[in-house]
């Protein structure tokens, strides 16, 4: 079987972002397919829609690795996103009990709060996918947090401070897993396992978007679009159309 993700594993001491390192060093150089970069002291970690993502020395685990996944059609990408947010998820509940949950698109939450993100950076040649670096960024043994975060760690919910480097040993075979479902195009299969975690399917949810209303997650398509069905039918909504309440 094909295991691209963590062909190498290389921890650096201090790195701006593990994303940007991966990007700069790949524009310069030749890396290896699945090259995995992590680093206990992430100085600027950037998260999604610009925003950056909060991290604290020896507390947070924080990744990124490179994929070449040349098979997919720009309009199936979104797949990604669904299958390493499903590999982090069964990460947080498999290794320590934790009843995670993934929120569309894919941000991971424990009760409500944002317990790991995943940033996506993909580069398309025509209609396929030429280059992805998958950064992930989980709060492990994280005390506190900033007021403004709703953010929740690994240590705050059981009490176990674990070591770092085991973390990446024991998630990499899930993403690598869950990278073999996208190979094979194992849609179905990866949408199963991805709306059996995801947070409000199929159940009655407050929502924003112009106004407030009630309505129910019926569906996450190929796209990333987020279907919402209400008493006047299904709407489809991006990432920045629509707010959870
Ligand atoms: C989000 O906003 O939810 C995505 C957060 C992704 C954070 C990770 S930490 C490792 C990698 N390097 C970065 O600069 N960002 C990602």
């Amino acid at each position: 079987m094909f295991n691209p993700i963590g062909s190498s594993v290389i921890k650096i001491d201090e790195l701006d972002s593990t994303n940007v390192y991966l990007q700069q060093i790949s524009g310069l150089q030749t890396v290896d397919e699945g090259m995995l970069i992590w680093t206990e002291r992430q100085l600027s970690g950037r998260g999604q829609q610009g925003n950056s993502w909060y991290s604290k020395e020896g507390e947070s685990l924080t990744f990124s690795f490179i994929l070449s996944p040349v098979f997919l059609y720009a309009d199936e990408q979104f797949y990604l996103s669904k299958a390493f947010s499903i590999a982090v998820n069964q990460f947080l509940v498999r290794k320590f009990q934790l009843k995670a949950q993934i929120k569309w698109p894919n941000d991971i939450l424990l009760n409500g709060n944002k317990i790991a993100g995943i940033l996506i950076e993909n580069i398309i040649l025509g209609n396929k996918l030429k280059q992805s670096i998958v950064g992930i960024g989980i709060n492990i043994n994280n005390r506190v947090f900033p007021e403004h975060l709703k953010a929740t760690s690994v240590y705050l919910n059981s009490h176990c401070n674990v070591s770092l480097k085991e973390c990446i040993d024991e998630i990499i075979p899930l993403l690598n897993e869950m990278y073999s479902l996208v190979i094979l195009k194992q849609w179905k299969e990866i949408d199963r396992l991805y709306f059996d975690s995801l947070y409000g399917y199929e159940k009655v949810l407050r929502f924003y978007s112009d106004h407030y209303f009630n309505g129910r997650i019926v569906h996450v398509d190929n796209l990333g679009y987020l279907h919402v069905e209400t008493d006047a039918g299904v709407e489809k909504y991006t990432f920045k159309e629509i707010a959870f309440c």
